[in-house]
């Protein structure tokens, strides 16, 4: 497959088969995708794997967090988004909602404590990073998980990105005796899609191109 249909096709998915991923693929995958840049070539990554009846503790453990501490998607921010970028979010919002009354379902139970379960995946990967660097070295993190699901779409398999856990955080490294000095960045919902679920069939929209760009030339 070529690297432009990949980045067509890629979506978030929010329902798997619980079908397991072998080994073997998950090693593949990530053999290829540390091969992201980084500065410095320092590679600041650590990706925990997380899969069986360990996956299944976890998830339980982040939905109980969430039910008694109540945090969901889009905390910490510094300061009030500007209208034009919160927008985009509660437009996202109302195009899935469709999606959601099909299953009859409430969307921010769903989500919120669906992302706590990586909505149902086979396999969590939390993506850490050393506390020594400075929040600058998260750019790379990005990277690398951006590497992440594009090759793990390459090889037939689907993902969520989960940030909202990083709310949950101590219970997270707690639970997976993740040292003091290791910051879990970014969560990771891997396996295979559940094509039946309606939710999976929504495709969210980009905001055009000159919303981003400012030409100086
Ligand atoms: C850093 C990051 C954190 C995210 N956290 C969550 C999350 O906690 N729960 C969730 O359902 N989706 C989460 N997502 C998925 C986004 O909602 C999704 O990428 C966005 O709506 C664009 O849709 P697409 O991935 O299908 O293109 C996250 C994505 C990123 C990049």
């Amino acid at each position: 497959m070529d690297l432009l249909k990949v980045i067509n096709e890629r979506k978030s998915i929010r329902a798997f088969k619980t079908d397991p991923v072998p080994r073997e693929k998950i090693e593949e995958i990530l053999s290829l995708t540390i091969h992201a840049p980084s500065a410095i070539n320092l590679q600041p990554w650590e990706f925990i794997v997380v899969t069986g009846e360990e996956k299944e503790r976890l998830g339980r453990r982040l939905i109980k967090a969430y039910r008694e501490k109540q945090i969901s998607c889009g905390p910490g921010n510094v300061k009030p988004l500007p209208k034009t970028i919160a927008k985009r979010g509660a437009k996202t919002l109302e195009l899935m909602n469709p999606f959601f009354q099909e299953m009859g379902i409430d969307s921010n139970q769903f989500i919120n404590e669906g992302s706590c379960n990586f909505y149902g995946a086979p396999v969590a990967i939390l993506i850490c990073q050393d506390d020594s660097f400075p929040k600058a070295r998260f750019v790379d993190i990005g990277l690398v998980l951006a590497y992440f699901i594009l090759v793990a779409h390459e090889f037939g398999l689907a993902t969520c990105p989960i940030g909202l856990i990083i709310a949950y955080e101590d219970e997270i490294k707690d639970l997976l005796n993740i040292p003091e000095n290791k910051n879990v960045v970014i969560g990771v919902a891997l396996g295979y899609p559940n094509r039946d679920i309606p939710i999976n069939h929504f495709k969210s929209p980009r905001d055009d191109l000159e919303k981003f760009v400012r030409w100086i030339e």
